[in-house]
């Protein structure tokens, strides 16, 4: 193995032995190294479009000095996603973890795709700062700080850790989604009350899971939305129902969170958040959507919260300066495309065949094999079918869509006719989520 290999010198794991274990136990997620020979798992979140159009206002070259940390890595899904993708950079990517055993899946996973640009640490989120790491430009850490006793202080540490223009992705679980997970915990706590070996903790929880009618809150709602005792099994089992250490966010804890930390919420980073979490997915009536429009915008994301009930997660960017986010005013981007490729060509065509509709707003759904299915409409102009035409190939910048739309229109449009249209259409497609910005200088690895 050629990656390098560092190991903190103040091991203090105290209070956190439990899950420790836990983890050393049932590594997480459950990953075979095998198939990383064959294919790469591409982590949401993690994709550098994202992390540009989202925290580095579309402009950052990945090629240069750029450093990553994936704090509480496990079983090395963004770890390996993230050095695949900057494996062609000086980029410094910097795995941390306090589980010997997951480290090891990881390092092999990365073993086997040839990766050699990763430091493993196996060490403790709390020890950062004796660790002397430096400043990260991006830090992941998805489904750790909610397994520590203080969720605050490790974000702390971690907000500490970043560069004055760096961000995060985080994801903690959401509350009201998992109602039946902490039941079932709560029932485990009971029936595992003196047991002390973690195979028939797990043993029992089958028992119990094997045994639920469905008038069980977990399995009425629970099962598809925490879905991880089928692919996961034992490891699933133990992470969902018999986690020692374990807690969720409503909204409005989430906010204070990230605020307590010194940090700027910048957005969800799940286009199934952002569209179960805004008023207009469920309220038609226009005075009452005006009224809860009305409301701060954390708050109409809390009322949006219980009414969806199902969120079970919260998966988000935070940063350290404010106004991260690429911006459709500035003609030097590129709009363009991941997940769902072919969408601008089948809107542009939907719209030629929709003459009539022009005017007026025309409705599309996508789904893919990595996102649910979510509807947008989108109000239609005569430039709209251009603009979307003129994305297909993903590699021409606003301004050089603004002339490609004059000639094939054959008339002058106006600046601000232009920035009209892109202000209308555009915050639709960036909610949806499948739509990015990067300055047209900035090439990045199609990993997506
Ligand atoms: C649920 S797993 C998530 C793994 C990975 N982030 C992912 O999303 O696939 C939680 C991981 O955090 C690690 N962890 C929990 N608390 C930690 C701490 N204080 N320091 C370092 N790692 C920790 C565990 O060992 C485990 O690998």
């Amino acid at each position: 193995m050629t990656t390098k290999q560092k190991t903190g010198k103040t091991k203090d794991l105290k209070g956190l032995k439990e899950v420790q274990e836990h983890y050393l136990d049932y590594p997480y997620p459950l990953r075979n190294p095998e198939d990383d020979k064959t294919r790469i798992l591409k982590i949401y979140g993690d994709y550098l479009g994202e992390i540009n159009h989202w925290l580095f206002d579309g402009k950052k070259d990945f090629k240069k000095g750029f450093r990553v940390l994936i704090a509480g890595g496990g079983t090395g899904d963004s770890t390996v996603y993230l050095a695949e993708q900057l494996k062609d950079t000086d980029a410094e990517v910097i795995y941390l973890d306090f589980s010997k055993n997951s480290m090891a899946i990881a390092q092999k996973r990365a073993e086997y795709r040839g990766l050699t640009n990763i430091t493993w640490i196996h060490d403790s989120i709390l020890n950062i700062p004796a660790l002397k790491l430096g400043k990260f430009d991006y830090i992941t850490c998805t489904g750790v700080l909610h397994h520590l006793e203080s969720p605050d202080d490790g974000l702390k540490v971690l907000a500490d850790s970043l560069t004055d223009d760096g961000g995060m992705g985080i994801m903690v679980y959401a509350q009201y989604g998992r109602t039946g997970v902490y039941q079932m915990q709560d029932m485990l706590r009971m029936v595992n009350e003196g047991i002390t070996s973690r195979q028939e903790e797990v043993k029992n929880g089958w028992a119990v899971v094997n045994a639920l009618p469905n008038t069980n809150w977990y399995k009425r709602g629970g099962a598809e939305l925490s879905g991880d005792l089928g692919p996961y099994g034992d490891v699933g089992m133990y992470d969902m129902f018999l986690h020692k250490q374990d807690r969720a966010y409503t909204v409005p804890q989430l906010y204070e969170f990230v605020e307590k930390a010194g940090l700027n919420f910048v957005e969800y980073n799940s286009a199934y958040s952002r569209v179960m979490l805004k008023p207009e997915t469920y309220f038609q009536d226009p005075e009452f959507l005006k009224k809860i429009k009305a409301m701060d915008k954390w708050k109409q994301q809390a009322v949006c919260e219980i009414m969806c009930g199902s969120i079970v997660k919260h998966s988000f960017y935070v940063s350290k300066k404010k106004n991260t986010i690429a911006k459709i005013t500035d003609l030097d981007n590129v709009l363009y495309i991941y997940i769902i490729h072919d969408i601008p060509l089948k809107i542009a065509d939907h719209i030629k065949i929709n003459q009539s509709r022009i005017g007026s707003s025309i409705g599309f759904s996508f789904k893919s094999d990595d996102i649910p299915e979510v509807s947008i409409s989108i109000p239609v102009s005569h430039y709209t079918e251009h603009l979307f035409r003129n994305m297909i190939s993903g590699d021409k910048s606003l301004g050089e869509i603004h002339k490609a739309i004059e000639k094939d229109l054959g008339k002058k449009v106006s600046d601000s006719e232009f920035l009209d249209e892109l202000n209308r259409i555009f915050p639709v497609l960036e909610e949806v989520g499948v739509f990015l910005q990067r300055n047209k200088k900035i090439n990045i690895a199609q990993f997506c």
